[in-house]
Formats: C-alpha cells, structure tokens, sequence
C-alpha cells in the first residue's frame, strides 16, 4: 500500500509505524521459539488469505481498490485479534498468555485503523455496505474449511 499510494502521507507514516511493530513482534515469537529449543519453520501456504485477497477489486477506481485493499488487512487483523484473544485466555503458559493477550490488543489496534483510513479516504464508496458485503463473501469462504486448530487458517 505504501508502494502504491506513496501520496498518502498519513497512510504512510502509520502504515509504517504498524510494520516496525508486526516486526518487533515477529521478533519476539521467533525468541519464544528458539527458547524452546525449535527452529522456525517455512511459510506454508495459507488459503484462507489467498481466498480473501480474492474479494479484493482488480478493477474499479484506484480509490475503490485502496478501500478494497484495506478492508481485507482489517479483516486479517480482527480475525487475528481474535485468535489471540482465545489463546490468551487459553493456553496454560503464563508468560505466553499474557504475551497473547499484548499481541490481542496491538492487533485490535491495526483493526480500527485499517477501517479508518478506509472511511477516511473512500469517500466516494460506501465502505459500511463494502464490509458488510466482505463479511458475507468471508463467512461463505469459512463455512468450507473444517475445524482443524491452525492459527492462521
Ligand atoms: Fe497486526
């Protein structure tokens, strides 16, 4: 988003802010990881994203596309707020659950500015009907995956 709507300053800046915090705790997991002794495994392809992005305008106006594009990052952060938010809850390590519950909150965070800027800058789209419609099109997408624990899928 950075590389496609560099004019955006405001955009930019917390865009920006958001990956040196993603970084710092991509950091942080990989430290709980060697601490027990595991190395980090390969990216594995992830469907549930690809399945997404799929919603995502190809076509329609550049603003149509940074709303679109935006919407679909707030979708990936809720979704992760809320999986921290069960694991902080759930896991029987203290020090993870309360490391969980740090990431809950900074992604609950991510969430609501990645709605902002879509209200802020989609002023020519209807961006409550556009969630609305991409939350219809992730419940679909959802209701055909199973129930095997994985946390980014
Ligand atoms: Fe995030």
């Amino acid at each position: 988003m950075i590389v496609r709507y560099p004019e955006l300053g405001e955009l930019v800046m917390e865009l920006t802010r958001i990956a040196q915090e993603e970084i710092t705790h991509f950091g942080q997991v990989v430290e709980r990881i060697h601490a027990r002794g595991w190395v980090l495994g390969p990216e594995r392809k992830d469907d549930y994203v690809n399945e997404l992005m799929q919603f995502v305008r190809k076509d329609g106006s550049r603003e149509e596309r940074l709303v679109d594009r935006l919407l679909f990052s707030a979708m990936i952060e809720a979704r992760s707020c809320e999986r921290f938010k069960m694991l902080s809850e759930q896991v029987d390590d203290a020090e993870l659950r309360a490391f969980y519950r740090d990431l809950m909150i900074s992604e609950a965070g991510h969430y609501t500015t990645f709605i902002g800027f879509a209200r802020m800058y989609g002023r020519e789209v209807d961006v409550d009907h556009r969630w609305k419609d991409f939350l219809a099109y992730e419940a679909v997408v959802v209701a055909r995956y199973g129930k095997a624990p994985t946390m980014h899928g």
